[in-house]
């Protein structure tokens, strides 16, 4: 079946199960402030999951279009695009587990008719801290469909991310119990981060094996349906949404919901048996397309067609609900998918307007199933080619001040001089650095270079006030209890990296979600006892409990007490600087808009200790830690 097909059926299945159909909603959302998109299907029917009547009724199915930007730098391999549609359906208080998680195995294997060896399942293992028992409902419901189809399907506790997953997985075993981390879901956070009045549950996924896939180690040491290395595919998660959660604990809500999500891009592909999402019906007319400009294959540019088809496909939509690129919020993300689409043509040698000719491409793919789609097509293609004209000229300008800085320098570039590109003339940095190193002659670009640019960058983003929303936060601007925490760790990790490792260490980038931070800096491999010793630090001076605090500086007196991450004095005169220990033993001090948690010992909150899950490669001679409070 192809994707168009396979949403068709889909709606129709649960109508013929009394759903009403529903449109999708707008990709932004004007009555949610907490998102800059609509990022799954469970958001426009918020109200009604917390115990509004829907006006349709119980029971309700859709297609929702989502846009997630956060990981937009992973685009470019074979599974992660910014746009995708999910499959919902949705039982507000009617059916429960017992009967959804038939209809989604049946959906799948006699409908789209996936080969049911090919699929793993996941339930949640329990909660002793919060009283929440083993799902044992939904693990007993897929046994008995497994059964079904002659596949004895095994039950394996596979555990937490912190214990490593070390059981790995058996022979036999289909069914996979997992923690509040991976299996319970409230706006995509795991259990632990839920605060009071928020409604959530656990859930069950489903995974698709692509056994033409080897494990790859440095996933860990075991495969698993979780594991990145993507032998394992999630194609559909089905939540259910019976807690509350309250002051002290959870109790249940006095309604049962259902919300599952299913990646209607990546039931395509399996249906396909293709670990390759951009071979699917809602993507290869793009690739065909570009590889028809280009006259470039896909096999040798497959990078840059996926970054191009993604991002294209994601403004087309943006621009169907009336999003036009700015240089704020919703527009801003728009801008730069469409720039970042338009960079990445150059690798394939397009260097006309090509918005013209892919545009109507992305537009054909949904106009029958889309009327508004089929409504706005001129206007659309519009705004794009007038976005592509734009930037294709500031592109033009930017290379002559490339040129400027070359003769002016003796050829010599600096992580400013990159910087000063970007933001002046919007010139993308990867488009500078292989401009310099391809075309100009004996440039040289100063070995700190990315080291500078990512300060400033990240500087500039703490600036700017757009980026305190929702998906769009890049970073360290999350200000919930937990992102404090990560924060404030971040500051001793590298602390501790430059006492035990190197005093050369610095940062290369910085991210944190709630469920870990990661830091990548520029090293050799770190050893177990390098390893160890970091942890004991970072942990010991959690222990001594250190205050954490701010004062801003004149930028010139930052540098000279010897704050660390200050970029002189090309920025504000003034600079705040968090100094975490006292002035008798100061631990670090560095440039830094915050917030941080006010004293270290808060990290050890509920027993909890600083650890490093991983430590691995980045790129060359960086090295990326993934730490977690646990
Ligand atoms: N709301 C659930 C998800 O996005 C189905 O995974």
């Amino acid at each position: 079946m192809t994707a168009q097909e396979i949403r068709r059926a889909y709606l129709k299945f649960f109508e013929d199960r009394g759903h009403a159909v529903v449109g999708r909603a707008p990709l932004v959302l004007h009555d949610d402030p907490t998102t800059l998109f609509t990022t799954a299907g469970m958001q426009p029917l918020m109200p009604y999951l917390l115990g509004d009547e829907h006006p349709k009724g119980a029971r309700i199915v859709d297609s929702q279009t989502c846009v997630r930007t956060q990981d937009i730098e992973e685009v470019g391999d074979n599974r992660h695009t910014t746009f995708f549609e999910m499959l919902g359906n949705w039982s507000l208080g009617d059916y429960f587990k017992e009967q959804q998680i038939p209809w989604f195995w049946e959906f799948l294997v006699d409908v789209v008719g996936l080969d049911p060896q090919k699929l793993y399942v996941t339930a949640f293992i329990g909660n002793e801290a919060n009283n929440i028992p083993r799902d044992v409902v939904t693990a007993d419901t897929w046994r008995v469909l497994f059964a079904r189809k002659g596949i004895e399907a095994g039950v394996a506790e596979i555990g937490s991310e912190q214990q490593g997953y070390e059981r790995g997985m058996k022979s036999g075993e289909r069914i996979f119990l997992y923690d509040g981390t991976k299996n319970w879901w409230w706006r995509g956070t795991g259990i632990e981060n839920m605060t009071p009045g928020e409604p959530g549950g656990p859930d069950t996924e489903v995974f698709y094996e692509f056994d033409f896939i080897e494990h790859d180690k440095k996933w860990g040491e075991h495969c698993h349906p979780n594991c990145d290395c993507g032998r394992f595919m999630e194609i559909g998660n089905s939540v259910f949404m019976e807690y509350l959660r309250t002051e002290d604990g959870f109790e249940k809500l006095p309604k049962q919901n259902v919300d599952f999500g299913g990646g209607l891009e990546r039931i395509a592909a399996a249906a396909i048996d293709s670990s390759d999402m951009f071979k699917t019906s809602l993507m290869w007319p793009i690739i065909d397309k570009l590889q028809q400009i280009s006259g470039k294959n896909y096999e040798s540019h497959t990078e840059s067609m996926r970054v191009i088809a993604d991002h294209l496909r994601a403004a087309t939509f943006l621009a169907v609900d009336g999003c036009v690129p700015s240089n704020k919020e919703q527009g801003y993300v728009m801008r730069r998918l469409i720039r970042r689409a338009i960079r990445y043509s150059f690798d394939l040698g397009v260097e006309q307007n090509f918005m013209q000719e892919i545009v109507p491409v992305i537009a054909d793919m949904y106009a029958d199933d889309f009327p508004e789609v089929a409504e706005s097509r001129e206007s659309i293609i519009a705004v794009l080619v007038k976005e592509e004209k734009a930037f294709r000229q500031t592109l033009r300008k930017g290379l002559n001040e490339l040129t400027n800085i070359y003769n002016r320098n003796n050829g010599k570039f600096s992580g400013e001089d990159i910087f000063a590109l970007h933001d002046t003339y919007g010139f993308p940095a990867e488009l500078s650095i292989e401009t310099l190193l391809v075309t100009l002659d004996n440039a040289k670009l100063d070995e700190n270079w990315r080291w500078q640019f990512d300060a400033m960058m990240s500087e500039q983003r703490q600036r700017s006030q757009t980026a305190r929303k929702g998906e769009f936060h890049g970073g360290l601007e999350g200000t919930d209890p937990i992102h404090l925490k990560y924060h404030t760790a971040t500051h001793l990790l590298g602390q501790a990296l430059r006492q035990v490792v190197s005093q050369d260490i610095q940062q290369h980038g910085s991210n944190i979600t709630t469920e870990r931070l990661r830091f990548d800096f520029n090293s050799e491999k770190l050893s177990a006892e390098q390893k160890q010793a970091v942890e004991d630090l970072v942990n010991q001076w959690i222990d001594e409990n250190y205050p954490v605090t701010y004062k801003i500086y004149p930028t010139k007196e930052a540098l000279e007490i010897g704050a660390i991450g200050a970029f002189g004095e090309r920025y504000d005169d003034e600079a705040k600087v968090y100094r975490i220990g006292t002035s008798d033993k100061q631990i670090s001090l560095e440039v830094c808009g915050g917030p941080h948690v006010e004293n270290t010992g808060k990290l050890a909150e509920n027993g909890k200790r600083f650890k490093i899950i991983k430590e691995e490669a980045s790129s060359a001679g960086i090295r990326r830690i993934k730490a977690v409070l646990h």
